[in-house]
Parts: C-alpha cells; structure tokens; sequence
C-alpha cells in the first residue's frame, strides 16, 4: 500500500526537495503552497518519480484553507502519513523600521501556519493512533539575530509549540509521533523574494547548504520520529552556545550576523516580495536560491576563508560579554 506525505511550502526551497525526495522514496505527496507555476512543476517531478501527486494552493496563515488541503489530500490520495509544516516567509529589516502588519504577516505565516498544519494533521492521525509530524526549524529557533526579529520569534514560538504538543502526545499515550528539524543556512529562492527594507540584497548567513542535503534530514525524522534534529556541526555549536552562554551568543548575534546577512549587491527595484501574494503564480523558481557556488556547507572555501575573521568576532564578543558582566558588578 502507497504512503501519502503532505508537504506545505512544496512549491520552492526546502519543501519541494523534501516532498521530490518522499516521492522518490515512494510516497504519494499533496503539495501545498500559494503559487500554481511552482506546485505543477513539483507535481511534475513527483510524478516523474513514479508516485502519484496533488496539487493544493492554499495559504497556511489560513486554519480554514489549511483544513481544506487536508480534507482534499484524503480524499484524492488517501489516509495522510507524514505531514511536514515548512511554509514560512520573513521581513529583513531592523526593529524601528518594520511596519507592524508585516511583522504580523511574517508570524503568521511562519508560526500560525506551523500550527494550523499541526493541528490539521492530529485531527486526521490521533484517531487512527498512527502517522508522523515534522516541523522544519532553524538555529535561529535558539539564537535570534538582528534583522529578522519577526522570523525569530516565529521560529522560537513555533519551538515552543512543538515541545507542548508533543508532550501532550506522550501524556495520551498516543502512537502519532512529532519531530522538528532545525536547518542551517540553505540555498534557496527564500532570499530572492523575501521582505526588506535593507539597501543590498539579502543572503543566507554562511556555511550554506543545498536543499536536498537537508531534505534527507527531515524524511528521515519522519521515519524515525526523533524529537529534534540540528543539521549541520556549524549549526550545532551555535544552538549549543544558545543554550550554554546565550549572553555571549546574544553577543556574537550582534557582531557577526549583520552583515553577513547582506550580499555586495544592491537590491533591485522591481524585485519581487513573497510576504502576502505568491510573487508570480505561474512562476516556478524551483528548490535552489542563486547562491550554488557558496553552497558547499561546512567545507565551502568562502566559508573556510571567513574562519578568521569569525575567529576575531567571537573573540570581540567574549570581551564584550565579560565588560558586560564587570560593569554590572560594579554597579
Ligand atoms: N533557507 C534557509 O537558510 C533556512 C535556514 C533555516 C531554516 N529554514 C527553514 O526551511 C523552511 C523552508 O525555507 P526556504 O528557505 O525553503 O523558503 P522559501 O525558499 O522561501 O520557500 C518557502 C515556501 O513556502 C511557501 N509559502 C510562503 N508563504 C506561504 C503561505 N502564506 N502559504 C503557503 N505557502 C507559503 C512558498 O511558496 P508560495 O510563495 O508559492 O506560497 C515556498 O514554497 C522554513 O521553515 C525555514 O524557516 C530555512
């Protein structure tokens, strides 16, 4: 018997490489996203995979379309095994110059529809006591950096959701079972067509990984159900300094992920934004973003050249987080 996946934000980036890869490891996917040109070119390789796919537009800021996409993949694929919330959409921009309804909008999309998607699947799966949730997370679900306050604080909300469903899981004895898989930086279109307020355009904070690298990951969460995985040795010394020294991190954030954050290249005026429509519906900007010659992960020589300069950054901020404590000493 075939097994069914629905992946939200399967038209681009880190969903459409997971919902090719659960075809490819022979399950049927209902995509779901906004944009039609991306989720019929994902249906395509789906198929060409062999398995059977569905095409669901809705936005995950929506409970009522969300509920729908679940109701409309039983009903054209069957009973839903694994369900992936990955849909998520930023704003780059400092604090004082966020317009609030784009905060809102960012959050919405971001955390609501992890939520939506959580509860849409237990509705379906805790009555057949069967099935697998995963919730794409990211190191900045343990460290927040400047620049993306909206995006952070979805991601360590949607951290903080997930460790309360699961536990109310396991307090029901229940056999559905949840994970979250925090990401490291990843080439995707994210970057092209994201938010901001900022002069250049913006990139993911190095080392950077592909799409499919990851997607492994999160199909293998769904399989062995693990509460957390963190990819990437880079990504995980991070989260491991959030929570051993989050002042230094906190420092670190400030210094280190400003400008690293930003390319040399001017943001072009007719650049198209993603936060409240798909940025074209025929569209399809597929899984990769326009950052393939950085995105050798940990071992990319751009990364391994930067090494240094972490090196001194980190060092500026150790220094700085013990002033810090010094001074409140004193007073
Ligand atoms: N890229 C990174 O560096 C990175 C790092 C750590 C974690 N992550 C996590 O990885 C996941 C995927 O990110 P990504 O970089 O692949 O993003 P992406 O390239 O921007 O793709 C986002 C996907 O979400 C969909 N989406 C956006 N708004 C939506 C809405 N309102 N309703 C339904 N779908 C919507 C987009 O399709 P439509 O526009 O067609 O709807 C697209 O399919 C996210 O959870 C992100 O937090 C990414």
């Amino acid at each position: 018997m075939s097994k069914i996946a629905v992946v939200t934000g399967a038209s681009a980036g880190v969903g459409r490489a997971t919902a090719v890869l659960f075809a490819q490891k022979g399950f049927d996917v209902a995509l779901v996203a906004r944009g039609e040109g991306g989720l019929q070119a994902a249906a395509k390789e789906v198929e060409h995979a062999g398995r059977r796919a569905v095409v669901l537009p809705a936005d995950v800021a929506d409970y009522e379309q969300v509920e729908s996409a679940a109701a409309a993949a039983e009903e054209s694929l069957g009973p839903i095994d694994v369900w992936v919330n990955d849909a998520m959409t930023t704003v780059f921009a400092p604090l004082g110059d966020l317009d609030p309804d784009d905060f809102k909008r960012a959050v919405e999309v971001t955390f609501l529809g992890q939520v939506w998607g959580t509860m849409a699947a237990l509705k379906r799966m805790r009555p057949r006591d069967r099935g697998s949730i995963v919730n794409v997370g990211s190191a900045l679900a343990f460290i927040a950096i400047p620049l993306q306050a909206a995006y952070c604080a979805a991601k360590f909300a949607c951290r903080g959701f997930f460790e309360s469903a699961r536990a109310e899981l396991i307090h029901e004895g229940s056999h559905v079972r949840m994970s979250m898989v925090h990401l490291p930086a990843v080439n995707t279109p994210q970057f092209d067509w994201c938010e901001t307020s900022l002069p250049r355009h913006p990139q993911p904070v190095p080392p950077i990984y592909q799409p499919e690298d990851v997607a492994k990951f999160i199909v293998e969460a769904a399989h062995d159900g693990r509460r957390a995985k963190i990819v990437g040795s880079w990504n995980k010394l991070l989260v491991a300094a959030g929570k051993v020294a989050p002042g230094l991190a906190n420092q670190y954030a400030a210094r280190g992920a400003w400008e690293t954050q930003l390319t040399e290249e001017p943001l072009s005026k007719d650049r198209p934004v993603n936060l409240f429509d798909p940025v074209d519906v025929f569209n399809d900007a597929g899984a990769h973003g326009q950052f393939d010659d950085k995105a050798g992960g940990f071992l990319d020589p751009s990364f391994l050249r930067s090494l240094p300069q972490t090196a001194k950054t980190f060092a500026a901020a150790a220094r700085a987080t013990t002033l810090e404590k010094l001074e409140r000493r004193r007073r």
